[in-house]
């Protein structure tokens, strides 16, 4: 159990690792959360979860409703943001009282967002049950919803009041689902921990899971002094954080809906890496490491078959690209990136199609 504190000019907030669903009252404690909680959750989770955390607030003294979204990434759009918004109304939710979301990434995204422009923003706490949302997606104020015209359009920079982290939640959690989350993981020892980078090494897949709760408590970390530092992605080191993203979006929607987020993260933590050597920014040892343990955890790592002309007009169209010019992170050595450097979307592709040539026997 750790109390990891984000310290930020204005709202601080605790993210709790490693608690249990039925003692959530805990952080609850005090006036600030108001009376009502709206739960807003998946289908998929509330037949888990709903009722544990439901009791644990009930016996604050306070009113819970949920509401229930379809689970997947559809339902993280404008028109249910809209419905939220007026289920707080009709149920009366005051500027005091509190979102609570219960889920992965789009719960917590989506009724962030909603949490940020009813009545100007109410209390938002995350209750994050996928590995994903646990090391990434729930900590850090980035809410949003998708456009029909890309990813994460709309949005705000919405803190929540506190993070509750259940680490037996990811007991249920199919396990193309973990990977998802491990590939962050992997991330996280890329950009700034070799601790994390030869954990994954030296872990068999199979056992990674017991390691799970380290793991999840050092990925929070990394990413809390990253957000203290630069929570509104002003100075460039958040930046960081999107290591393997620049070519994990392009594979992701070139191929959609083949590979998740976390697989297309984990191919683009690959191409990036072969960049990062290409252009001189690391030895190609660097590179074959990534590549070694992406594929270890059975996470895709080849790009045979990947439709890189495909990619590039995504690339040229990414809301980071300047004149077909994008922004990369580079690798420099594992724990050590560097971030800003500018390369054309054609040479990014014309070095991808390289790296399929070179991965033919
Ligand atoms: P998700 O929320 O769709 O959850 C994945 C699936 O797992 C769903 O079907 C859900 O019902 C199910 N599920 C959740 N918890 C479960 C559990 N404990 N047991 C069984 N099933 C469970 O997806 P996700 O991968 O958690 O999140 C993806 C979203 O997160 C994307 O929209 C992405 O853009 C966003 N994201 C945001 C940030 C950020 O900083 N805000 C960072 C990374 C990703
Ligand atoms: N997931 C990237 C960020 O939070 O900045």
């Amino acid at each position: 159990m750790k109390n990891i504190r984000v310290r930020l000019e204005e709202n601080s907030y605790i993210i709790y690792a490693g608690y249990l669903l039925k003692k959530l009252g805990g952080a609850l404690e005090g006036k600030r959360y108001g009376k009502k909680v709206l739960l807003l959750t998946d289908s998929n989770v509330f037949p888990l979860y709903g009722r544990a955390v439901e009791k644990a607030v009930a016996e604050t003294g306070r009113e819970i409703v949920h509401a229930l979204l379809k689970p997947g990434e559809a339902e993280k759009n404008f028109k249910k943001a809209h419905e939220i918004v007026e289920w707080c109304a009709k149920n009366r939710m005051g500027r005091d009282d509190t979102l609570m979301t219960l889920g992965g990434g789009v719960a917590s995204d989506l009724g962030g967002f909603a949490a940020s422009i009813y009545m100007r923003g109410i209390n938002f706490a995350a209750v994050p049950t996928t590995l994903l949302a646990q090391v990434d997606a729930s900590v850090g104020g980035k809410t949003g919803v998708n456009l029909p015209f890309g990813k994460n359009l709309v949005g705000s920079f919405y803190q929540p009041s506190f993070v509750y982290i259940d680490f037996k939640t990811l007991g249920t959690l199919p396990e193309r689902e973990i990977k998802q989350g491990i590939a962050e993981i992997i991330k996280y020892g890329v950009i700034k921990s070799r601790n994390i980078f030869n954990m994954m090494k030296n872990t068999p897949p199979g056992r990674i899971k017991k390691h799970l709760p380290a793991l999840i408590e050092e990925s929070v970390m990394i990413k809390k002094v990253v957000v203290e530092k630069d929570e509104k992605e002003r100075t460039g080191l958040r930046e960081i954080l999107n290591f393997g993203h620049t070519v994990g979006h392009a594979v992701e929607i070139a191929h959609f809906p083949q590979f998740n987020h976390g697989e297309s993260v984990a191919l683009g933590m690959v191409g990036e890496s072969y960049l990062s050597w290409k252009l001189g920014m690391c030895k190609k040892d660097v590179y074959s490491g990534i590549k070694e343990v992406v594929g270890k955890h059975r996470l895709p790592f080849s790009f045979a078959g990947i439709k890189t002309d495909k990619m590039l007009d995504f690339m040229k169209y990414d809301k980071k690209a300047r004149q077909g010019n994008i922004r990369f992170v580079m690798v420099k050595n594992i724990g050590t990136v560097k971030t800003g450097v500018v390369i054309k979307a054609e040479d990014a592709v014309k070095l991808l199609k390289e790296m399929i040539r070179d991965e033919k026997p």
